[in-house]
C-alpha cells in the first residue's frame, strides 16, 4: 500500500495591535485560506510580539480574542488547522532566548521595521523591539515550518529566520527546517488610503488610512471615496499614480481579475465611479466575514475550546523541536 506523503507545514501570525485590516487580509489571510487544506497550518495571534509597543491590558485582551475570531470568520477552518495565542505556548519564548544567543546585533540593527518603529516610538525603544525578529524566527522554526505566507513587509524578517536556522544547523547538525516565504504576486503591499506611498497599517492613527475587516459598508464607502488619488482622470496602473495603483491592486486581488482587464473595464470612466466599484467589491468580500464574526462572537465557549485544544497540540509539536535544541546546545535532559 502506498503511504500518503506527510503534508507540509505552514506557520503564520498577526500581531493583535489596532484593527485587522484589508492589508492583512489581502497580504496574508487570503493566502492562508487558499493553503489551509493543502498544508498542516498553525495560525497564531502573536500576542507576545504586540508588547513591543505599549498596550492597554484590557484592550489587548479584548483584541486578542477578536483577532482569533476574525481568523475563523475569514474562513480558517479550526477542524483542519491550529488557531492559538502565542503566549499559551511557552516554547516560543524559550526558543527565542536560545536563538537570541545565535543572532548578531548588526543583523537586528539592519531590520527596516526596527528602524521605522524606533523612529515612531522614540520614547519607548525597548529591547523587545530590537529582538522581535528573533521571536518571529522562533515562532516559525519551532514547527519545522516549510512555508510562511506573509505580506512583502515581512520578507526581511523571514530572511533573518532562514539565516538563523542555517547558522544553527551548521554548528549543531540538522535541527531546523529552513522555511520558504510565500508572498502574493498581487497585493503583497496594500497602501494607506490617505498616504498611498506608505503601507496600510493597522495601528494608523488616522482611521481613514485603512479599511478594517469589521468596518460597516457605509464606513467602507466613505473611506474609499475619501482615498487620496491624483489630479488626473485615467484609471491606469502607472508610476506616480500611487492611489489609483493601490485601488486597482485591491480590486484585482479581491476579484482575481488581472489589472489590465480592470483598466479596460473602466476605460473612459471617472475616478468617482471607479471608487464606488472598488468599495462595492470590498463590501461584498467582507459581508460574509462580518456575518460569521457576529455568530462566532455569540459562541465564546466554542472559541475557547478551539484555542485551548490548538495550544495543547502546538505545545506538543513545538516541544519536540525545543527538546532537540536543548540537547544539542548541551543542557542536561529532564528526567520527568
Ligand atoms: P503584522 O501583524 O504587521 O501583519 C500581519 C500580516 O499582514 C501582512 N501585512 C500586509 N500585507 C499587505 N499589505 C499591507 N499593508 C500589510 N500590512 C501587513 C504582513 O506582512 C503579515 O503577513 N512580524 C509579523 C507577525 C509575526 C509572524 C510570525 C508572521 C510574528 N511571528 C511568524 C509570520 C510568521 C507582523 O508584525 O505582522
Amino acid at each position: 500500500m502506498e503511504s500518503t506523503p506527510r503534508k507540509k507545514i505552514i506557520f503564520s501570525g498577526i500581531q493583535p495591535s489596532g484593527h485587522l485590516t484589508l492589508g492583512n487580509y489581502i497580504g496574508a489571510l487570503k493566502n492562508w485560506l487558499q493553503l489551509q487544506y493543502e498544508y498542516r497550518c498553525c495560525f497564531a495571534v502573536v500576542d507576545l510580539h504586540s508588547l513591543t509597543v505599549r498596550q492597554d491590558p484590557k484592550e489587548l485582551r479584548r483584541r486578542c480574542l477578536e483577532f482569533l475570531v476574525q481568523y475563523m470568520a475569514c474562513g480558517i477552518d479550526p477542524k483542519e488547522n491550529l488557531l492559538f495565542f502565542q503566549s499559551h505556548v511557552h516554547t516560543h519564548a524559550e526558543l527565542a532566548w536560545i536563538l537570541n544567543c545565535f543572532t548578531y546585533m548588526g543583523e537586528l540593527g539592519r531590520m527596516t521595521q526596527y528602524k521605522d518603529k524606533s523612529a515612531k516610538h522614540k520614547e519607548n525603544i525597548n529591547a523587545g523591539l530590537f529582538t522581535y525578529p528573533v521571536l518571529m524566527a522562533a515562532d516559525i522554526l519551532l514547527y519545522q515550518t516549510d512555508l510562511v505566507p506573509v505580506g512583502g513587509d515581512q520578507k526581511q524578517h523571514l530572511e533573518l529566520a532562514r539565516d538563523i536556522a542555517t547558522r544553527f544547523n551548521h554548528q549543531f547538525g540538522n535541527t531546523f527546517k529552513v522555511p520558504e516565504p510565500y508572498i502574493p504576486k498581487v497585493g503583497a503591499r496594500i497602501m494607506s488610503l490617505q498616504e498611498p506611498t506608505k503601507k496600510m497599517s493597522k495601528s494608523d492613527e488616522n482611521p481613514n488610512g485603512y479599511i478594517a475587516i469589521l468596518d460597516n459598508p457605509d464606513t467602507i464607502m466613505k473611506k474609499i471615496k475619501r482615498a487620496v488619488t491624483d489630479s488626473g482622470n485615467e484609471i491606469k496602473y502607472k508610476e506616480g499614480k500611487d492611489g489609483i495603483n493601490n485601488l486597482l491592486t485591491i480590486y484585482s486581488s479581491l476579484t482575481e481579475q488581472p489589472i489590465q482587464q480592470i483598466e479596460e473595464k473602466f476605460e473612459g470612466k471617472g475616478y468617482g465611479e471607479f471608487k464606488v466599484a472598488v468599495a462595492e467589491v470590498i463590501i461584498e468580500s467582507l459581508k460574509p466575514v462580518q456575518a460569521r464574526y457576529q455568530d462566532l462572537m455569540n459562541n465564546k465557549d466554542y472559541i475557547e475550546q478551539v484555542y485551548t485544544s490548538s495550544a495543547e497540540k502546538a505545545l506538543s509539536i513545538s516541544n519536540r523541536t525545543l527538546s532537540k535544541v536543548y540537547k544539542k546546545v548541551g543542557f542536561i535532559s529532564k528526567s520527568v
